[in-house]
């Protein structure tokens, strides 16, 4: 009895220290085992759980060359943090995250009242990818409260196949569900997503280098850059065969007025095709805001080389929107070649000089 007893109890202890052990802890089956993983360098985040109301995971300082498989879904509970919090926060050097078979679920619908970050009831931004380098591949994010994915300070990054779904129970209802924000980061590729959302698509507000090839964007504001404010420079953009559904706009620049110190240059939108836009299918604006456009375009951020070729497809039927509109103050070398857009009114371009091909 007593020998065994002993056996029993060395069997425990050497459980406990046994590399099988060591890597159960990398696996977080809850909420709470995810703080646990974080020192370790092949991480698995194993779904169905819920993450508790108000709580944030955070995937911040991990080693470099870390591994992360996200399986299952992971539904956040509603709570009420705001907009300057983030459900997710994850940075680090060369992080390989694995999604293909993972969900994250912000419980959107719970959040929307049409308002979106203006007002209404508290809603946090998703994902934040800050300060990260590697790849996230396949995600699938289901009803983010407000912008779904923020990206700052990144550089060397790449997102593949991720689809970002704020369809949810009342798709009109999820304002400012941005796809992909980018700030201050360079390169960086976006392919193969499938966006359905209710802003942006895609909104670079500043960075170089970023390439946007092979997405879907439906139900949303366009593919975006800006909107620029002061200081905002964005330099080497290219979007290329994507796909712009039930949009407002499908092409889009816009930079406030005032936007002193900031600039857009080297932006390029090749083989894009698009339906059902209410708006505008091609849109380039000096006077945005985000109040609505004031029709008094300033040029205190300039808008430089601006590359548009095939961009083709058609305005949603009965519109009373405009296949092109450009209203600038300080715009050059704009080259716009096989833009054939139909369905809408006459393009109007107002201070770009020479008029591009197809204004
Ligand atoms: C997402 O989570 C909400 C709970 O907030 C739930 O009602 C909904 O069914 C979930 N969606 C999916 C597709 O799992
Ligand atoms: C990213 O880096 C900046 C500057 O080094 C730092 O201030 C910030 O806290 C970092 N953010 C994260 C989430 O690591
Ligand atoms: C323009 O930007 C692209 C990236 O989008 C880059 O590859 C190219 O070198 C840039 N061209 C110039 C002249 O800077
Ligand atoms: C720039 O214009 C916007 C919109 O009119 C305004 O809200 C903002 O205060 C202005 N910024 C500056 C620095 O004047
Ligand atoms: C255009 O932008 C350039 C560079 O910032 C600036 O020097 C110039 O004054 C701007 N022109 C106008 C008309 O705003």
């Amino acid at each position: 009895m007593r020998i065994s007893a002993i056996v029993a109890a060395l069997v425990a202890t050497t459980a406990i220290a046994s590399p099988i052990e060591k890597r159960a802890a990398c696996t977080a089956t809850s909420y709470d085992g995810i703080a646990g993983t974080k020192s370790c360098s092949a991480i698995v985040i194993q779904g169905p759980f819920t993450v508790p109301a108000n709580k944030k995971v955070d995937l911040t300082g991990l080693k470099a060359g870390t591994t992360i498989k996200i399986t299952g879904t992971i539904t956040f509970a509603k709570g009420n943090l705001g907009k300057n919090d983030d459900l997710v926060t994850i940075s680090g050097t060369n992080i390989k995250i694995d999604g293909s078979n993972g969900i994250l679920n912000g419980s959107g619908p719970k959040y929307w009242d049409g308002k979106g970050g203006n007002g209404g009831v508290n809603k946090p931004k998703f994902v934040r990818l800050s300060n990260l380098s590697g790849s996230i591949t396949g995600l699938t994010i289901l009803g983010s409260p407000v912008h779904t994915f923020s990206i700052n300070n990144c550089k060397g990054l790449t997102l593949t196949g991720v689809t970002i779904d704020n369809r949810g129970t009342n798709y009109a209802l999820g304002h400012n569900t941005d796809g992909f924000d980018i700030g201050g980061s360079k390169d960086i590729t976006i392919t193969g997503a499938k966006v359905y959302n209710n802003d942006d698509c895609l909104a670079v507000n500043s960075g170089s280098n970023i390439a946007f090839t092979d997405n879907l964007c439906d139900g949303g504001h366009g593919i975006s850059i800006g909107s620029i404010k002061a200081g905002q420079i964005v330099d080497g953009v290219s979007v290329t065969r994507c796909t712009v559904t039930n949009s407002d706009n499908a092409v889009r620049i816009k930079a406030y007025a005032n936007a002193t110190g900031g600039k857009v240059n080297n932006v390029t939108y090749t083989d894009i095709t698009m339906s059902g836009i209410q708006k505008y299918g091609i849109i380039i604006q000096q006077d945005y805001t985000n109040d609505g456009a004031t029709g008094k375009p300033g040029g205190a951020a300039p808008i430089t080389n601006v590359n548009l070729n095939n961009i083709h497809g058609s305005m949603a039927k009965g519109t009373k929107g405009k296949d092109v509109y450009i209203l600038c103050a300080n715009c050059s070398k704009f080259n716009f070649q096989k833009i054939a857009i139909t369905g809408g009114t006459a393009p109007t371009c107002t201070g770009i000089s020479p008029k591009p091909s197809g204004c």
